[in-house]
């Protein structure tokens, strides 16, 4: 059939509407995020489903006899695919953001426009098994931290073939919990997260601040830090090193209003959540991306649009 061409081209090279030309799709499917072969692509002219396809060398193994030709078999493209979405759905993305490309997102500011820079400027660069900063998005609720981290993995995976995973850090702590009590250790759960070679920490300071709970954060940051590893980080939290110093007595004797707003809200650091020893190993880690107090929250603006100007029709499809 025409329509089941590989590269999920159709009818003359006309990319598949489902997939966009990607060959794969991401889906919401319960509470997370899970990847197909779109039906495009689900059987592959090339290799005739057998899976691998043999590809002619050439080299010299002796200057007398000179060049050689061989064969060799090699994984078929279908193959790598069928490998990465077999990654992907081990990353455990969270449903709400299957959605989530670099294309779809959108900057309402200037900090917003630098953090998705520096997410697709990571991406874009990363190269398989070597160390490179990572990035950390600090900013208030629903601006698209968690947008960019499933943004940012999926491309690593399904693109690069990279093992990634993302983590919330209160689901972490829950799991290490109920571990205990089928008597597993904290390590077996952290060992195979302070290893995998990209991981996301997404909401880093939130939960109780626990002795258990700082030394499980510390463990597995210090893990990943010592072995040179990529670690991407979102967080609620200020990234300043310093909360503003109040100015006690300005030229005109007053404090200015944001000053009195910040000293009201009592605003929260993160090296205060996490202590010294995080944020030192943070500040090497990774590029620092703050978004301001007012950017707008997307969930709000959102509900708000749709309620101006749909009768609500139940879920959006979750089609990137
Ligand atoms: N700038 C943006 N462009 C496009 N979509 C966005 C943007 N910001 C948020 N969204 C969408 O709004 C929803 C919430 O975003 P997301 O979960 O990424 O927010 P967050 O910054 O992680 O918030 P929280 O701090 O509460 O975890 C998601 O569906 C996301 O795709
Ligand atoms: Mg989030
Ligand atoms: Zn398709
Ligand atoms: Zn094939």
């Amino acid at each position: 059939m025409a329509m089941r061409e590989m590269g999920a081209k159709v009818n003359g090279g006309e990319a598949c509407r489902l997939c966009v030309g990607r060959t794969y799709v991401i889906e919401r499917q319960g509470d997370q995020a899970q990847a197909r072969v779109c039906a495009c692509s689900d059987s592959c002219s090339v290799c005739g489903g057998r899976g691998h396809v043999l590809v002619e060398r050439e080299a010299e193994f002796s200057q007398k006899v000179g060049p050689k030709r061989y064969e060799v078999m090699e994984p078929c493209t279908c193959t790598r695919r069928r490998r990465r979405v077999a990654l992907f759905n081990d990353v455990h993305l969270p449903g709400v953001v299957a959605h989530a490309g670099f294309d779809n997102y959108r900057a309402f500011n200037e900090a917003q426009d630098r953090g998705r820079g520096v997410a697709m400027h990571f991406a874009h660069q990363y190269v398989k098994g070597v160390t490179a900063k990572g990035f950390i998005l600090s900013g208030p609720v629903g601006t698209g931290k968690t947008h960019l981290l499933a943004a940012t993995l999926g491309h690593l995976v399904l693109e690069m073939g990279v093992r990634a995973r993302y983590v919330e850090i209160s689901l972490l702590y829950a799991t290490i919990r109920r571990g205990f009590q089928e008597g597993k250790s904290g390590g077996e759960i952290i060992g195979p997260l302070s290893e995998v070679e990209v991981l996301a920490i997404d909401e880093l300071g939130k939960g109780r601040g626990s002795a258990f709970e700082m030394e499980t954060l510390d463990e597995l940051i210090a893990r990943r830090y010592n072995a040179g590893r990529t670690t991407l980080f979102a967080t609620n939290y200020s990234l300043e090193p310093e909360r503003k110093q109040l100015r006690a007595a300005g030229p005109t004797g007053y404090r200015s209003t944001d000053d009195a707003r910040a000293a009201v809200r009592g605003e929260e650091l993160l090296r205060e959540r996490v202590g010294e020893r995080i944020y030192s190993r943070l500040c090497e880690m990774c590029t620092f991306v703050e978004l301001p107090k007012d950017t707008p929250d997307r969930r709000r603006t959102r509900q708000e649009m749709d309620t101006l100007h749909h009768p609500p029709t139940g879920m959006r499809s979750a089609g990137r």
